[in-house]
């Protein structure tokens, strides 16, 4: 979206002064709005936030003694980044609380005051700022220490705590310099004084996602924990954490390599114009584990427990539809603890090259009492066993193929020490899916393959593939009915859903400009028709909609708690979410904001954001889970699942390959349709078909050339027509203007419906804010059937319609 028009519209709506983003963290003026707290709420973040904590080092300072007194030292400690900053960020929170006052509120732990006290001081003369739309700070500035505070100090507690703070966000990615990726000088001194003083020195990393850990190894810590960005809780959780109440579990969602230049993708990231995604399939560990296991410093699934388990697999059966695995954990240690047991294939290399590990189940286990066991049954579908044929390299063009060769699978608790427990061996190669070449980029490029030499996988440079069919074509050879106008017959749509008419009929009574005003929301965000600080409105947007049952839809961001002008929780971050690697948790989470949507007026939440970690400098990182796109999947789904337990609708985002948020408007992402499929596209297929979304927003970027807003083969040949997918699509804010190039005859709003993309939020465009542009009717009959038809805004209509009649 074009961010000058998302602040002017949102100033003009507030009337704000100021030419920022009025909705913006920190920056609306809320301060008459009363602080309610959701019941039951803060229990559920408070131990969501705790379970996502991933601790990496400890030399059995942790959990902390009964009495112990803590020195914090940093202004993060008091000053927290509770969250990233953008739409993605900015919850009106009741409350927050730090971790100083974390401390305060543990009953076995004792916070030295004085060092509070100081830091209060110098907090007051030097208050943080937050800048405003894309210009939100990296860190907050560091507090100098004079030789006598940390002496002092040193004398007066038990144990020092520095805490990193990182933050990003929405139009602003982290960048690779001393104030976001790597640690800042103010910092360095910081912890060169603390450790020279203290006996014991922990750490703690306050972000919102991987930054580097090198630097850190140079110090002596007695301790260190990633405890990310927790929501309101974040202080109670880190505190039940050092004090043993809750032993960590978190486990690694991405990949923590030695140096930023090791990610795969380091060398295209950041384009202006474009990326080629040139490590392909290899995001993440799948590039790590199989071609530079020394690169990496923490592995993807790693995490320390103050317990320990033994893991073992009892038994592992081939069925029907794929196989069983029988896991016995135990816990070996002394104190209660939990376990993500984690299962990784190896598939044969092949004829398309395939990674060493990929991640095919995991699971959570109860909070285990020393020397208790649980059993678990982990399942692995005969379609994780596939490879995506996008070359024909194995014969079978456009399919996914079960390769010949052995399949290992490897148990664990994180992707390095996984161990050999079971194998496949398949005879022949076979095609488990037929399907249609996609989204396949325009044009070649290098791209990343492995090959098998000498036992080992080696890395290769290939070609991707190209795309080799006529699009218009497959549009023209998939036109949907029409169904011919009646008029207001007095259908209601209360009539359709007791069964009395159908979807069709309701539909045929629907005007040109009803049709044309269910295919774009209310024009601008905060909508009149909702809750005050909604992000827009659609469906019902017309009153002769309204007047035929048709409910206005009230959107509200996500998905770190909803956005509005009341105050809503704020929840832990998607990253330290998709850590716990516990679906039931997240499940239940969401089903309590679920019903916070209901009492503050969300007809849907636009979360949750379900991209790929490609780069750890992305700026959205913090809102999305993993580089894994199976881990994505299954908490996208139980996201989902929660949110829609109540009858509202979740809307998972951005669809597809956001990675980057600078020029996110224009920058295209060229990927090969292998990659696309299993690793960017993947998280949004099993989320799908496992929870049924009832809406879903594309992307601002282009993918293979073509913008996600105008994207046929995503929204059509894929999304609906793979995964049987039948809610809505709506746009993210605001579109970029276009001609089709098969259809020359139609543009931006008929371009966008021809594809699928069936509602422009937030409703207005640029040069005709708050009325039609009148580009969707402007080819309709006269230019048939190249030009926009009835069949197709009456399908957009009914998609609409559909995700209305399951949302009230
Ligand atoms: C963001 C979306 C968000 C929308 C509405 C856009 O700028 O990319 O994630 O849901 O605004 O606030």
């Amino acid at each position: 979206m074009d961010m000058d028009i998302k602040n002017t519209i949102s100033s003009a709506v507030t009337g704000a002064a100021t030419l920022v983003s009025s909705l913006a963290q920190a920056e609306t003026d809320r301060s008459n709005v009363p602080k309610t707290v959701m019941p039951g709420m803060p229990e559920q973040v408070r131990a969501a936030a705790a379970e996502g904590a991933v601790l990496l080092k400890n030399d059995g300072i942790l959990p902390l003694k009964k009495g112990t007194k803590v020195a914090l030292l940093s202004r993060v400690a008091y000053d927290y980044f509770y969250v990233g900053y953008g739409s993605g960020g900015d919850v009106y929170r009741p409350y927050e609380v730090s971790l100083a006052d974390g401390i305060r509120g543990c009953e076995d732990l004792e916070l030295n005051e004085t060092v509070a006290e100081a830091y209060r001081e110098w907090r007051e003369k030097n208050p943080i700022n937050h800048g405003y739309w894309a210009h939100w700070p990296l860190r907050y500035k560091e507090m100098p220490l004079s030789e006598t505070l940390v002496r002092n100090a040193a004398a007066e507690s038990d144990v020092a705590i520095v805490t990193i703070g990182r933050a990003a966000g929405e139009d602003r990615d982290n960048e690779l310099t001393k104030n976001s990726y790597y640690l800042h000088p103010e910092e360095k001194a910081l912890l060169k004084s603390v450790t020279a003083e203290f006996n014991k020195v922990i750490v703690l990393m306050n972000i919102g996602g991987v930054m580097d850990f090198s630097e850190l190894q140079q110090y002596s810590l007695n301790a260190l924990m990633i405890v990310w960005q927790g929501g309101m809780e974040s202080g109670n959780a880190v505190a039940d954490l050092l004090c043993g109440k809750v032993s960590p579990s978190g486990r690694l969602a991405d990949t923590i390599a030695v140096k930023y230049e090791d990610y795969p993708s380091s060398n295209n990231f950041g384009g202006k114009d474009f990326n080629h995604y040139t490590e392909d399939i290899y995001v993440g560990y799948r590039y790590f584990e199989t071609f530079a296991k020394d690169k990496v410093l923490y592995p993807f699934g790693f995490g320390l427990s103050y317990s320990s388990f033994s893991i073992k697999c009892s038994a592992a059966k081939a069925k029907d539809n794929g196989f069983a695995f029988t896991v016995k954990v135990k816990n070996t240690g002394a104190c209660d603890a939990k376990e993500a047991v984690q299962l990784y294939i190896e598939k044969p290399c092949g004829k398309l090259g395939n990674p060493s590990r990929e991640l095919v189940a995991f699971a959570k286990t109860k909070t285990l009492a020393p020397g208790q066991t649980q059993q678990l049954t982990l399942y692995v579908d005969w379609y994780q066993l596939t490879s995506y044929d996008d070359c024909g390299d194995t014969g079978n063009a456009y399919a996914y193929v079960l390769e010949q060769g052995n399949y290992g699978f490897y148990l664990g608790n994180n992707v390095r020490d996984a161990e050999s427990v079971y194998h496949y061996y398949q005879e022949e190669t076979t095609v488990y899916e037929q399907l249609k070449q996609a989204a396949a980029p325009p044009q070649s490029f290098d791209i990343l393959c492995a090959r098998e030499e000498g036992g080992k996988r080696v890395e290769k440079i290939k070609n991707a593939y190209t795309q080799k069919f006529d699009l218009a074509s497959r549009i023209l050879g998939n036109l949907p009915p029409s169904y011919a106008q009646t008029g207001d017959v007095g259908i209601r749509l209360s009539g359709v859903k007791s069964g009395k008419a159908t979807l069709e009929q309701f539909v045929a009574q629907l005007s040109l400009e009803e049709l044309e005003a269910i295919t774009r929301g209310d024009y601008e965000m905060d909508s009149a028709l909702g809750a005050k600080g909604n992000a827009g409105a659609f469906c019902g947007v017309l009153p002769s909609l309204r007047d035929k049952g048709v409910p206005p839809l009230i959107t509200t961001d996500g998905p770190s708690g909803i956005r509005l002008q009341v105050s809503c929780s704020l929840l832990p971050s998607g990253t330290l979410l998709a850590c716990t690697f516990n679906t039931q948790l997240l499940e239940q989470l969401c089903t309590f904001l679920a019903q916070e949507m209901k009492e503050k007026g969300s007809d849907v939440l636009l979360a949750p954001g379900i991209n790929i970690h490609r780069n750890p400098l992305c700026g959205r990182n913090f809102e999305y889970f993993s580089e894994d796109p199976y881990l994505t999947g299954k908490l996208a789904a139980a996201y989902v699942r929660g949110v829609q337990s109540a009858g509202a609708s979740a809307c998972p985002k951005h669809y597809a390959c956001n990675s980057q948020e600078y020029k996110r408007t224009q920058c295209d992402s060229r990927v090969s349709e292998r990659a696309l499929r299993q690793i960017y596209l993947k998280g949004f297929e099993i989320c799908v078909k496992e929870a049924k979304p009832k809406n879903l927003m594309t992307s601002y970027n282009k993918i293979n050339g073509v913008w996600g807003h105008y994207h046929y083969d995503l929204c059509t040949t894929v999304l609906r027509g793979e995964w049987g997918y039948e809610g809505s699509v709506m746009t993210d804010w605001w579109m970029r203007s276009a001609k089709s190039p098969e259809f020359p005859c139609i543009r931006d709003q008929a371009y966008r419906v021809r594809a699928q993309v069936d509602v422009l939020m937030p409703g207005a465009t640029r040069v005709h804010n708050n009325k039609p542009d009148g580009t969707l009717l402007a080819s309709y009959i006269k230019k048939a059937p190249q030009g926009i038809t009835l069949g197709e805004m009456q399908r957009s209509a009914m998609n609409v319609l559909r995700a209305a009649l399951r949302i009230k």
